[in-house]
């Protein structure tokens, strides 16, 4: 049985729809009601007969919704297939699981209904929309569905606003509070201990004007001035200050070096790569460094941190080690989202670090603890190096910069 929230969005549903709620509210539950039974809501463009699809931003929450279709489809279904996430209902009808990650997620199907499940998280939502997704519509004329929690005003917040103001779209609404089964005390609660803007995207849906991220007023600090001096040398003397924070990729993470200048508190150059051999990195590392006056290195020394930082140690490079815990990061990434709200801090307009920036998420740990990072197997690779390079500066106001200075992080080293 749908509650009337849920009930409330199928009698207004068309074609395309955008269902903004509440965390809790009920999403997935509807979505998986729509995928069971496709066929009674054709008023909402959802075609009888056809293959559904349901995709999902990330491998962790496709295996979830995977699940929780095996329990609440139960009854329907005569065949599964755990390893191409595919259910067959007793009607013929198929349900296919994608996840966002795939670029062929969705390829060379053809369904009659297909549900974007936490759209709001979807890394570029746009083009697996228009890629991925649309398409399969195609031969069908099927209906979509996209399911989510705001966050702040991506591509799913501009897909809602389409819904306000399109025949073929609807725009759903409602917060967690519509969901009957939820303990009201609970909500109450939640509104008590989160901040005001969290709660409000959380669950009452709202779309913040910056998002529900960490980093605030991003936008503001983007400076369009600055571009990426990379290869650009600095002449010694210039009267500048540098520090260079590093963060080192593995496995399938991004190296990313943050050239801080420290007294104009800009960002002045960025070099992001995924070649982890060692000596290429060190190499570039040392080039970088070489190109601003012999910039003063900070460094994460975690796992492979360690011997290439003794390397360069060795080569004669000055580098002050940071080692990332759960408190350390959120010491510097606290500061670092201090001097966004404060205006003290410029970044150069590159896409990637401003989307890094802004999808940067926080969770509280059953611990009652933030833990921070990426959120669905994004990146953070920019955001910590930028972290670590603001809070070497901040740490060490006079003595970072001067040609080759050894600068100290003691809380942390
Ligand atoms: N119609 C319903 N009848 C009974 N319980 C329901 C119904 N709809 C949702 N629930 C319950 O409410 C809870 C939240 O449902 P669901 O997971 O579908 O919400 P959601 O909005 O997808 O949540 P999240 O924001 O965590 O993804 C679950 O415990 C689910 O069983
Ligand atoms: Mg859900």
């Amino acid at each position: 049985m749908l509650h009337a929230g849920q009930q409330q969005i199928l009698r207004q549903a068309r074609r395309f729809n955008t269902v903004s709620c509440g965390r809790r509210f009920g999403k997935t539950t509807l979505g998986l009601a729509l995928a069971s039974r496709g066929a009674p809501f054709a008023p909402g463009g959802i075609r009888a007969g056809f293959d559904v699809g349901w995709f999902a931003p990330s491998y962790k929450l496709l295996d979830e919704a995977w699940r929780s279709a095996k329990a609440f489809l139960r009854a329907f279904v005569s065949r599964t297939d755990a390893q191409q996430h595919r259910m067959e209902f007793a009607t013929g009808v198929a349900l296919d699981f994608w996840t966002l990650e795939d670029a062929d997620a969705g390829r060379g199907r053809k369904y009659g209904l297909v549900i974007v499940d936490e759209a709001a998280m979807t890394r570029n939502l746009e083009a697996a929309w228009n890629a991925a997704i649309r398409p399969t519509l195609t031969d069908h004329k099927g209906g979509a569905w996209f399911f989510s929690t705001p966050k702040g005003r991506n591509f799913f917040w501009q897909l809602h606003q389409k819904g306000m103001h399109e025949d073929s779209w609807a725009a759903h609404h409602a917060p967690s509070s519509a969901n009957p089964h939820l303990d009201p005390a609970e909500i109450e609660q939640a509104r008590l201990s989160l901040p005001e803007r969290i709660f409000a995207q959380e669950y009452l849906a709202r779309f913040l004007e910056d998002g529900g991220g960490v980093f605030r007023r991003v936008t503001a600090a983007v400076d369009p001035a600055l571009t990426n001096t990379l290869h650009t040398s600095r002449d010694a003397g210039d009267g500048r200050a540098y520090v260079i924070g590093v963060d080192w990729g593995r496995h399938e993470d991004f190296t990313v070096f943050t050239v801080l200048d420290a007294r104009e508190r800009a960002v002045v150059a960025l070099d992001r790569f995924t070649q982890i051999e060692y000596a290429f990195q060190l190499a570039r590392l040392k080039a970088l460094r070489a190109r601003f006056q012999h910039a003063a290195v900070v460094a994460e020394s975690n796992s492979i941190g360690g011997p290439l930082i003794e390397q360069l140690r060795r080569d004669g490079v000055g580098v002050t080690a940071f080692q990332t815990t759960n408190a350390s990061k959120a010491q510097i990434v606290e500061a670092l989202a201090l001097a966004f709200e404060d205006g003290a801090l410029r970044i150069p307009p590159e896409q990637w670090l401003i989307d890094e920036l802004m999808a940067f998420d926080q969770e509280r740990t059953p611990s009652g603890l933030m833990r921070y990072g990426a959120p669905n197997g994004g990146h953070d690779d920019g955001v910590m190096s930028l972290a670590i390079a603001w809070h070497a500066q901040a740490a060490n106001p006079g003595r970072v910069g001067s040609a080759g200075a050894r600068i100290s992080l003691p809380s942390f080293v």
